[in-house]
């Protein structure tokens, strides 16, 4: 087995069965199980630890901004998170982290003249992370080039996305997982040409690279070789054996414990969980286990009241906007009314402002 300076591998440490029956030991005592699809439900409270306390307290400056720390943001997903899904998502919660749809690189580089349709957003989407795909590093650097223009608030290189178009003939995606030393690279690249900080998000594991000595691999030689210090992890590995990506979000396991592991042996960077995630409740459950941020995605869009309404007030501790449901909906109307038709061609339609 190799070893890295970096990190202990599994054989270096606690037997891995151990792990993970202290896990479920310990998630049981917070009555609430990570791995029974029966989740329970807690009351919403604020029952904040020591350390989390000082995350919430602590804002982050950036280009002048101040921001709360990413403990909760709303996952990257494609034709969901798009600029109408994250205006209402910020009318309904100020604080929560939005993430674009995954864009890929060589979209921005031959759309130069499109571009504000692909990557320009109202200001008061801040906090906000641009998600880009690809795997040729010339086009990488431009599309990052080309991004600087907008403002986000961080990069992210997508590692995760099992899709046939982008992780089979596209060779990006989660396939990226298997040459770490490439990602390293990517991420550098990206890096040299931003000036904000920079974060991958990825799966625990490739078909039966599935291995959490595997996972670290890929953790240390990216954060070894690129200034990369946040990742983001879907908690569960990804098939490429052609099945369906909404099957992929649903049919390989979610492994926590890889999540957990992950920061007890790199205390040096910052990991965001992801997979499962489904209320505020869970978010408050998983930052009080420690993870440094939450993140959520299908609930996030498809319940997006009940899974916003309560992040700022539950998750950050500061008052929630007040608003009820009928003035989001008459704030997001005149939104509407602003950009129908902005791009000609009756492009953004209707249909396409109310699809949630
Ligand atoms: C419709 C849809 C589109 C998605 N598109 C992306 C994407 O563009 N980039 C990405 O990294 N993940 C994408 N994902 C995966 C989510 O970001 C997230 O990792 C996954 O849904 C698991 O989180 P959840 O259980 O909270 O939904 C997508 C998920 C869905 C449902």
């Amino acid at each position: 087995m190799m070893k890295f300076p970096g990190y202990s591998l599994i054989s270096s440490f606690t037997p891995f069965h151990c792990i993970i029956l202290k896990k479920q030991r310990r998630l049981s005592a917070l009555d609430l199980s990570f791995n029974n699809p029966t989740k329970s439900r807690r009351t919403l409270s604020v029952c904040a630890t020591k350390q989390q306390l000082h995350n919430i307290n602590t804002q982050i400056e950036m280009g002048g901004q101040q921001y709360r720390p990413p403990l909760f943001s709303v996952a990257p997903m494609m034709e969901w998170t798009d600029t109408h899904y994250r205006t209402v998502a910020r009318i309904i919660s100020k604080h929560a982290w939005l993430y674009t749809e995954m864009l890929a690189a060589e979209t921005i580089v031959y759309q130069q003249e499109n571009l504000d349709r692909f990557l320009a957003f109202p200001s008061e989407q801040h906090p906000i992370v641009l998600q880009i795909g690809g795997n040729n590093l010339d086009n990488i650097a431009k599309a990052t080039q080309l991004a600087n223009a907008y403002g986000y608030d961080e990069i992210n290189l997508n590692c995760g996305c099992p899709s046939a178009k982008v992780a089979g003939h596209g060779c990006f995606g989660v396939r990226l997982m298997l040459d770490p030393k490439f990602v390293g690279e990517a991420m550098s690249v990206i890096a040299a040409n931003t000036d904000v900080p920079v974060s991958v998000k990825c799966r625990i594991g490739v078909d039966d690279h599935d291995s959490y000595n595997e996972l670290c691999d890929f953790i240390y030689k990216v954060s070894s070789l690129s200034p990369t210090k946040h990742f983001v992890i879907h908690s569960r590995k990804a098939l490429l054996n052609g099945i369906s990506p909404a099957d992929n979000r649903r049919i390989p396991p979610l492994k926590y414990e890889y999540y957990y592991a992950l920061l007890r042996d790199f205390p040096d960077l910052r990991f965001t969980i992801n997979g499962g995630i489904d209320c505020v409740d869970e978010v408050n459950a998983a930052l009080r286990e420690g993870a440094h941020g939450v993140m959520v995605g299908r609930a996030a869009f498809n319940n997006l009241w009940s899974t916003l309404a309560h992040v700022d007030s539950a998750v950050y501790g500061v008052p929630n906007s007040g608003l009820t449901r009928r003035k989001v909906l008459e704030q997001y109307q005149v939104y509407g009314d602003a950009v129908l038709g902005t791009y000609g061609n009756n492009r953004p339609n209707i249909r396409e402002l109310i699809k949630g």
